[in-house]
This record gives C-alpha cells, structure tokens and sequence, in this order.
C-alpha cells in the first residue's frame, strides 16, 4: 500500500481495509508502505503472496508487478501486460477498438499545445494519460474561450478526449463474471472527492436503467478485462447517454487495480453478488500467481 502516485493516500486506505479483513479471513499479515526499496522491504517479510493495494502510477501500470514476477513472488490483480496497458488510457482505447468495444476520440498532446489552444471541439476532457481517481481532470465546457491552464504537476504530454455526457456506470469483473452494473449518482461530477468522501456519491446498485443496457454493460465489461488480459478484479468504467439508447453506451476505462476503500465500487458490488469483503480479499489471495 502507499506508493508514490497521486492516490497514494486513496492506497492507504485501501490497504487499511484489505490488511483488516484479511485478518478477519484468518491471515497472517504484515503491511507494507511501498518505498524505493520495496524488493528489500520485501526480502525481510518474506511473504508468500503480496496483495497489491497501490493505485496509480508504479502500482498500477507494471511496475510493481514487474519486481514481483522478477522475485517470483504470487500477487493478486492483473500482471504486467494487462496493468501497464490499461493504465495508459491512449494504448488502451486501441485494444478496445479492435475488440469492438465503444470508445470515444482522444488524443495525446504536448502540454504546452493544450494550454495555447483547443485541440478539440468543445465540450472535451484534459486529463494525464496515466493517473486514476480522476486527479488532474479538467473539463473544458462547450463555449469556453480560452483553453485549460493546466497547473505544473500535469506530465508534459497528457490526453484531450471528447467529452462523453451521460450517467455514471461501472461494472466489476470478478475472475470471469462481470458482477452487477452500479449508477453512481452525484450532485456535480463524480471527482475525486465525491469518490472519497461519505455520502460524497450515491450508488445506486443494481442500476435502474434498461436490461439491454445492463446486459451491455456486463459484457463489455468482461470483453475489456479480456482485451487486456486482466487477472483477477478489475472495473470497468461507463457512461450512457440515455437519449441514444444502446448506442449512448461509452467505455472510459478499465481499472486494474480498483479502489478497495469503504466508498469504493468494486466491493459494493461483490457484496451485492453475495461475496463479503473479507471473502473477495481471500479469494484475490487464493487467485494470486506470478
Ligand atoms: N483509481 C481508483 C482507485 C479506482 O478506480 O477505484
Ligand atoms: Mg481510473
């Protein structure tokens, strides 16, 4: 847990709650905050499998899951391949594609190229091409004069992506079954502290939208976590577009490390599918390889 990304403290907490309920699943466990010598921090545990709780950058993205397979030490989640293409939202949209799943226009972009002009029609959606728990989003809104000023902590090149309007739908995917659809609803936008806070968003679970929407949902959900080669848990991020039907149906992205903290999505809906939290830590502990 920890790490160095930007939801480094969304890892804290997911961490907590794993660490907690993998004792309530009758494991032993020792938490770790991920530092640079994370293989040495290692050595001294001497675990027999690591559950990944980071988020993010280094976490997220291969990284970790890199030193890992190199100490031939079984973690939970998806592997290398799987984590470092879903984490980069551009390289993602392409698998996506050929899998015949809808997705939206985006582009990469030089930061300063951003800031100078719309690259885009708007409405369309700023964001780093390698961060979740939507830090550094800026939405740009239809009759916008001037383009985002993006602050300094952006990466030099980040995406400009078509603005998708619509309701909030996620669908986890749990080994090879896609679990139930959720609508997340909110005031405003569901941002970062509308995702952390409590009452910050209401889930609404299962989601009281159409069955050919709910269907498309579960299946696109598990034909991304194939796309990719997802192991494990992995969510699957939508929005719809209620006026155009089907068709409004947009995947965002594919989370395959989704947030594990008490306002989290993933472990509502396993809960819902009759799997409690300490039963969906033990069965990411019992999926574990390397
Ligand atoms: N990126 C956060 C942790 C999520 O997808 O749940
Ligand atoms: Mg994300």
């Amino acid at each position: 847990m920890g790490g160095f990304s930007a939801e480094r403290e969304v890892s804290l907490s997911s961490g907590r709650e794993c660490a907690l309920a993998l004792v309530e699943a009758g494991y032993d466990v020792v938490e770790v905050d991920a530092g640079r010598d994370l293989a040495g921090q290692l050595a001294a545990v001497k675990p027999d499998v690591v559950f990944n709780s980071l988020h993010g950058r280094w976490g997220e993205d291969g990284c970790v899951q890199g030193i890992l397979e190199w100490l031939r030490i079984p973690y939970t989640h998806s592997g290398v391949l799987a984590s470092a293409l879903a984490m980069d939202k551009q390289r993602s949209k392409e698998a996506y594609r050929a899998a015949g799943l809808p997705v939206v226009a985006s582009l990469l972009a030089p930061k300063a190229d951003v800031c100078d002009r719309h690259l885009m029609d708007a409405p369309y959606v700023v964001k780093p091409s390698n961060e979740g728990s939507s830090v550094g989003v800026y939405i740009v809104q239809q009759g916008a004069n001037s383009p985002p000023q993006l602050s300094a902590e952006m990466p030099d090149v980040v995406m400009v992506e078509a603005y998708v309007p619509g309701r909030e739908l996620t669908t986890a995917v749990l080994g090879e079954r896609a679990l139930t659809v959720t609508d997340i609803v909110t005031d405003g936008w569901y941002d970062y502290n509308a995702k952390y806070s409590v009452g910050g968003s209401r889930h609404e679970i299962p989601a009281n939208i159409p069955r050919d929407i709910y269907d498309a949902c579960l299946d696109y959900a598990l034909r991304a976590h194939k796309a990719l080669g997802c192991r494990g848990l992995s969510r699957t991020d939508f929005r719809w577009d209620e006026s155009r039907g089907v068709d409004g149906l947009i995947l965002l992205e594919t989370n395959t490390q989704p947030g594990m903290t008490p306002t989290s999505l993933a472990p509502e809906q396993a809960a819902w599918a009759g799997m409690d939290f300490p039963a969906l830590c033990r069965w990411l502990v019992e999926d574990a390889s390397c």
